[in-house]
């Protein structure tokens, strides 16, 4: 059945804080007609409708190559990463011994490297390099790593196929490797940012070599791109999203909590932190971003959501439907439980959801429910889209550009200065 972009909606019936839609349709008209800033950045917004079967078929043809191997290893970071990572772990089973993924530059971290690069030693692993620029520090760190141990054990017939470089067109060292070594090799298109990159080969390609469907995923973004764009008012769940989060700032609530009860969307959070805080916290602005994962860590958490200092709201993900367990009874057992016996686990989680959605707000923390179906490929892509999407809008509301990232140069220069590289 078609994925309908209308089974992900929000409710805002407890979020006890006035919003209007206007503004956040005049932003979303400024995104359409391209007239904002960064509009040179906007090549995603009808990515998902471009994207054609021979495309599908490239990527899948690589993947299945990839998978004959022994694993993958995905190199990069932010933007180039945290997607396809967000969509891999939320559909896999981390119990079982599936294809292995495992990511390397997205830290600077010797031990974690040892441990990955011991854990390889002799096998036949592929890897993915992605790196828009090229010249970011971490992957290229880590590729020079699997390069160097991948190109004494191996010939060129074995790294066309094993080494996939995912980079610019024509600009970066990737590039030049990528030709001069005949390397099979994808292109992130020059107006699409990293974080708003899921739908290119940086995300598709890994997501597809990880064993899901990629053409699925796809669908659920266009499905959610046509219907963004032909929505109006409380209806197009982005822009009431970027009103809603922006009436909150507005009134003090500086802080914005992704909840979600679903341990699978823990990356998919920190996916959506990325594509929040590095768009909107600009120019002394924005909201801070963060997550929690519940009911976990309404035991560590909970205290400070329910009654700490009230400058946060709630973004709580709310999955209708996911696998079906009862619960059983245990005889003899006076732990007061027994109430339970023969429920669903899913209905006890979504119990707990709204009943802390309840207190929360009593406890004036403006909290909206975005309810999706359930956790498979199509809604994955109609919510990613939705966030881009929505991201866009609610950052022209704040007043900033949601395409550049000034910010992340400053760091760099320093960090550049003590390593002496050379010009800093
Ligand atoms: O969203 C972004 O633009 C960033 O997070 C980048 O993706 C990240 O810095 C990695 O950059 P690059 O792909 O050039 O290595």
């Amino acid at each position: 059945m078609p994925f309908n972009p209308s089974d992900i909606f929000i409710d805002h019936s407890k979020f006890n804080l006035d919003f209007d839609f206007k503004e956040a349709e005049e932003a979303k008209n400024i995104l359409e007609n391209r007239t904002g800033a960064g509009s040179d950045f906007l090549g995603w917004v009808d990515l998902p409708l471009e994207i054609n079967p021979a495309q599908i078929k490239a990527l899948r043809e690589s993947a299945e190559k990839i998978r004959k191997l022994d694993s993958l290893i995905l190199v990069g970071i932010g933007g180039s990463y945290l997607g396809a990572r967000a969509v891999i772990e939320a559909l896999k089973n981390p119990f079982q011994n599936d294809f292995p993924i495992h990511y390397l530059g997205h830290n600077l971290d010797a031990s974690y490297y040892k441990k990955l690069l011991d854990s390889q030693k002799g096998l036949r692993y592929a890897v993915n390099v992605i790196s828009k620029s090229g010249t970011t520090t971490e992957p290229a760190i880590a590729f020079r790593l699997l390069w160097k141990d991948l190109s004494e054990r191996f010939d060129s017939s074995y790294l066309k196929d094993a080494v996939i470089v995912t980079t610019d067109a024509e600009k970066g060292s990737l590039r030049k490797l990528a030709d001069s070594e005949n390397l099979t090799s994808y292109i992130v298109p020059d107006d699409v940012g990293g974080r708003y990159s899921v739908l290119t080969p940086v995300g598709l390609l890994p997501i597809a070599a990880a064993g899901f469907d990629i053409q699925e995923f796809v669908n659920g973004a266009s499905a959610m791109r046509k219907y963004l764009k032909d929505t109006g008012g409380e209806k197009n769940p982005a822009i009431k999203y970027a009103a809603l989060r922006n009436s909150a700032y507005r009134s003090g609530k500086k802080i914005e909590i992704f909840a979600s009860y679903n341990s699978n969307l823990a990356l998919f959070a920190e996916w959506w932190k990325q594509l929040y805080g590095e768009s909107e916290g600009k120019m002394h602005k924005g909201i801070f971003p963060s997550s929690v994962n519940l009911t976990t860590d309404l035991h560590s958490m909970g205290q400070w959501m329910q009654d700490g200092e009230r400058t946060i709201f709630e973004t709580v993900i709310d999955v209708a439907d996911t696998e079906r367990i009862s619960v059983p009874e245990i005889t003899g057992s006076d732990d007061g439980l027994d109430y339970l016996a023969g429920r669903d686990l899913n209905e006890i989680n979504r119990a707990a959801l709204s009943a802390t959605i309840q207190a929360h707000s009593e406890g004036r923390v403006p909290c909206m429910r975005i309810e999706i179906p359930k956790v498979n490929e199509a809604s994955l892509g109609a919510m990613m889209y939705m966030f881009e999407y929505a991201c866009g809008i609610s950052a022209y509301m704040l007043g900033v550009n949601p395409f550049d990232q000034p910010g992340v140069e400053a760091y760099k220069t320093e960090m550049f200065k003590k390593l002496k590289k050379p010009g800093y």
